[in-house]
């Protein structure tokens, strides 16, 4: 499965792409918002840090409007995703990018039949909010399983990217349903590292290497 970073902040990009693990970056306009940079600026930084898709989201509300945009957006880099929002227009907006050859990720996405529907109107990829489930009752990830249920069911080679991941069991579960990506904010993929035996077995092993030093 692949991983990809969820943020706008250039520092966290480059730190967590440092770490070699990293194989694409999502951003969405509340991200850019929460840096209080201009988003060209921001979106510039992020293709000379990422070597994998990064998705840059359309904020135009008319199909032609979408496409224009998306146009302008895929001119700042050959790994730039048109990320367009799931909605009558944006299925529209969809399947002319993908006419015109560009890659897109349908987002804010809450049902299968959405899925179903980005699927059809060729999206590359789609983008479940599993996190954002689970805070109003549902089974987020019940979300992601029936995705993946349908598109095999019928072929559709749009890809999942699990999204509104809260924590590792999220990436987890996104695995282990066959999620083809799973994209989060640093502070979870800063969490995939860590597992307490790790650390108390690293300090066992230490401690007993200085005893041999000290010899
Ligand atoms: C994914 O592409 C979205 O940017 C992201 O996962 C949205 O999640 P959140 O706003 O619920 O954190």
């Amino acid at each position: 499965m692949k991983l990809f970073i969820d943020t706008a902040d250039v520092a966290q990009i480059r730190e967590a792409w440092s770490w070699g693990i990293l194989d694409g970056a999502t951003t969405n306009p509340s991200h850019v918002a929460k840096t209080g940079r201009q988003p060209a600026d921001v979106y510039r930084e992020i293709c000379d840090i990422v070597d994998g898709p990064i998705s840059l989201e359309a904020v135009s509300l008319t199909a032609a409007e979408i496409v224009k945009e998306g146009r302008e957006l895929a001119r700042l880099h050959h790994n730039v995703v048109i990320k367009v929002p799931i909605m009558k227009e944006g299925l529209k907006a969809v399947k002319m990018l993908a006419a015109e050859g560009f890659t897109t990720n349908v987002t804010v996405n809450f049902s299968p039949l959405q899925a179903l529907l980005a699927a059809k109107a060729g999206a590359t990829y789609i983008s479940p909010f599993v996190g954002r489930l689970d805070a109003v009752g549902h089974d987020g990830m019940e979300l992601v399983r029936q995705i993946k249920a349908i598109y095999e069911n019928y072929g559709f080679p749009t890809q999942i990217i699990t999204a509104a991941v809260r924590h590792p069991q999220h990436v987890l579960q996104a695995a282990l349903a066959g999620s083809h990506v799973a994209t989060m904010g640093f502070d979870v993929l800063e969490q995939l590292y860590l597992h307490p035996l790790t650390d108390a077995v690293m300090d066992l092993f230490l401690k007993d290497w200085a005893k041999i030093s000290a010899r």
